[in-house]
């Protein structure tokens, strides 16, 4: 960054204009390592409690959200899908009820296509403007962090959209809700943009730690276009990898609308597409000190799967969609 725009970036702080989610919060003080490393959603993670940029206090219930797809539809632009792995879709900071909110820091807006097109989905939200300016990948260059890019160009894979539009998005509609993600946090000589980097860095550090493929793959559960698979024997899998229970998510047709469904009262989908870990942390996400807990934390549903015995598919990519 140029001289200009770091003492740009310093003005703002001292003026106190940043708009995360405590504003008034000051810029110093942050030493985390200092901090006791309290569980995010237990009693004692308050603002006021403790410091807000060491212990996530607003978004405590963390998910690591992966994709299963077989195409990208940009693949004559060399966006391919890695070989043997799921994809990243994100790090989400749930709240510890498991409802959740979005784009709640609008200076921070880098979704050149914000969906939904309001902070809260409805006509009445604060309308989240489109990003027009340069891709969010020109923001970690600067950083000399290439490494952390080809990554994410390998593991972060856009469907039907080039992949930086769904970082900026998942940066700007997630990330931003993340207490420890805060710009004071990163005390008086922050520079622009480096918990964009921080935050990047902190979703491949959990991505490589879940292995979702290697734990099926394990459970002999491999992606064919010939078999059909159970849900349970895929929960039995991910448990016995994980260590809890992950939310697995389907897409395709409901069970009843296919061939051997027909007539059944099974309306859960049937081709394997999502899968959500979910955790909660010790003291700042970005530590990596988490508590996998199951997707029944909550108390709500696991899977949006078909239930039924050999109701599922775990499709093959299409020849050429891979590296
Ligand atoms: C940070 O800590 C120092 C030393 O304890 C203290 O003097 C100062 O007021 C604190 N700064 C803020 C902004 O809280
Ligand atoms: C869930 O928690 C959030 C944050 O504490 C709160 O705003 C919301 O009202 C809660 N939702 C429900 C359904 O309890
Ligand atoms: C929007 O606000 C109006 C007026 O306050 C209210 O009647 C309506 O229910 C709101 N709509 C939604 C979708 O929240
Ligand atoms: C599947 O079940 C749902 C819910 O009962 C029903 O609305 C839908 O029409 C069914 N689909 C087919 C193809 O039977
Ligand atoms: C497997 O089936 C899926 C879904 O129909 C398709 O997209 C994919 O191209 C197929 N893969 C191969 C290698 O035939």
């Amino acid at each position: 960054m140029s001289a200009a725009r770091r003492v740009f970036a310093l003005s703002l702080l001292s003026r106190g204009v940043l708009a995360g989610l405590y504003p008034g919060l000051s810029t110093d003080n942050h030493t985390c390592a200092l901090q006791p490393q309290v569980l995010s959603c237990s009693e004692e993670a308050q603002p006021g409690l403790v410091d807000t940029c060491c212990v996530e206090t607003f978004g405590g219930l963390v998910l690591q959200t992966q994709f299963w797809n077989t195409y990208t539809g940009l693949e004559t632009e060399g966006q391919l899908l890695p070989k043997d792995s799921w994809t990243i879709h994100g790090l989400w900071p749930d709240f510890c009820n498991s409802s959740y909110t979005q784009y709640c820091d609008l200076s921070r807006q880098y979704d050149p296509a914000p969906y939904p097109t309001t902070t809260d989905g409805t006509p009445n939200g604060t309308v989240v403007e489109p990003w027009t300016g340069v891709p969010i990948s020109d923001f970690i260059e600067p950083f000399g962090k290439y490494d952390l890019l080809a990554y994410m160009r390998k593991f972060w894979i856009g469907l039907a959209q080039d992949s930086q539009i769904l970082w900026a998005h998942e940066f700007s509609k997630h990330a931003t809700c993340y207490s420890t993600f805060d710009i004071e946090c990163y005390g008086p000589t922050y520079v622009e943009h480096e918990e964009i980097v921080d935050f990047f860095t902190t979703a491949a550090s959990y991505f490589q730690n879940l292995p979702t493929w290697g734990w099926l793959s394990a459970g002999g559960i491999r992606p064919s276009n010939t078999s059909y698979y159970s849900l349970e024997d895929i929960q039995t899998a991910l448990s016995s990898g994980y260590g809890s229970l992950p939310y697995v998510g389907c897409s395709g047709p409901r069970y009843n609308a296919t061939e051997a469904g027909a007539g059944s009262d099974d309306t859960g989908y049937t081709v394997l597409s999502e899968m959500w870990y979910y955790h909660h942390v010790y003291g700042a996400v970005q530590r990596g000190q988490a508590l996998r807990v199951d997707a029944s934390v909550t108390g709500g549903s696991v899977t949006s799967c078909a239930t039924t015995p050999g109701a599922i598919r775990y499709y093959e990519r299409t020849a050429g969609s891979h590296a």
